[in-house]
Formats: structure tokens, sequence, C-alpha cells
């Protein structure tokens, strides 16, 4: 069992799409008995809130609904539940350190950097480029399978 969670500021863009796009992956695979998938904000702005429509609407036009999802924030027991604590941003990562006190184990890191080019998760909410974020997330969650062996 591989437990992650997808972590940004307000979850209601890019680690919901990330935990969307993963789940998919993994029902893809027939491998759901073997993950758990989660995602958190950083921050409290957005909690409680669904996922914003237009990342919503991103994933429905791949056919992946959103379901129930609405934003949460990670506290530090998430740190001691996961395996891997998958930022989408640097400032995203300063954040998660400081909520988890530290990341003693190495659990904690950008999407990204498990790809041979380590970035940024494009960021939609000023450019309202979404497509460029479905882009990035493909990216990094067929990259996270390959890495894990899946
Ligand atoms: P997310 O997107 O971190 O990808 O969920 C954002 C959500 C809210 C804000 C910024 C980005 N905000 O400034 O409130």
């Amino acid at each position: 069992m591989t437990k992650i969670l997808f972590v940004c500021l307000g979850n209601i863009c890019r680690s919901p799409m990330a935990e969307m796009i993963l789940r998919d992956m993994v029902r893809r695979r027939g491998l759901e008995a073997e993950f758990v998938i989660a995602s958190a904000a950083t921050s409290t702005e957005e909690i409680g809130n669904p996922v914003y429509p237009p990342a919503r609407r991103m994933l429905a036009s791949h056919g992946i609904d959103c379901g129930g999802k609405r934003a949460v924030q990670l506290c530090r027991a998430d740190y001691d539940r996961y395996d891997w604590l998958l930022g989408m941003e640097t400032a995203n990562i300063r954040r998660m350190r400081a909520i988890c006190g530290g990341d003693p184990e190495g659990k904690i890191a950008r999407l990204l950097d498990g790809t041979p080019n380590p970035r940024d998760i494009a960021d939609p909410w000023y450019t309202g480029d979404f497509q460029s974020t479905w882009d990035d997330l493909v990216e990094g969650c067929t990259a996270l399978l390959d890495r894990l062996g899946s």
C-alpha cells in the first residue's frame, strides 16, 4: 500500500486535479487496492470549498469526476499518515515543512522533482491556463507511477 498526499495552496485547483488524475491512472491499471490518494491545502482560504469550476471542467473533459471533493488543510498528523507528501511548487514545500515540523523522513517533494525536468507545476490561478496544469500533472503522475514500479 502506497499513500500519497498532493498539496497546493488552496486545494481547489492543482492538488485536487493531481489527486483525480492519479486515481484515474491507478484505476486504469487495476491498482486501486494498492493506493491511498488524497489532497490538501497549505492555507485555510478555501477550506470546505469544492473543486474550482474550470479545474472541474478540465477533469470532466477527460471523463474524470471530482465527486464530493472539498478543500481540507494539511495537518501535522498527515506526515505520519502518508508515504509521500507531494507539493506543486517551491512555496508549497516551505509551508508543508513548517506545518509538518520539518521532513525527517524525506517524504516531502515537488511532484515534478521526480522527472527529468524538475520544476513547479504550472499555476492556473492567474493565467487561466488549465491545459498546462493538466499536462504538467499528467507528466508528474506518470513519472510517479513509473518510479513506484506500478
Ligand atoms: P490551488 O489554486 O492552490 O491550485 O488550489 C489557488 C487557489 C486559491 C488561491 C490561489 C491559488 N488564492 O489565492 O486564493
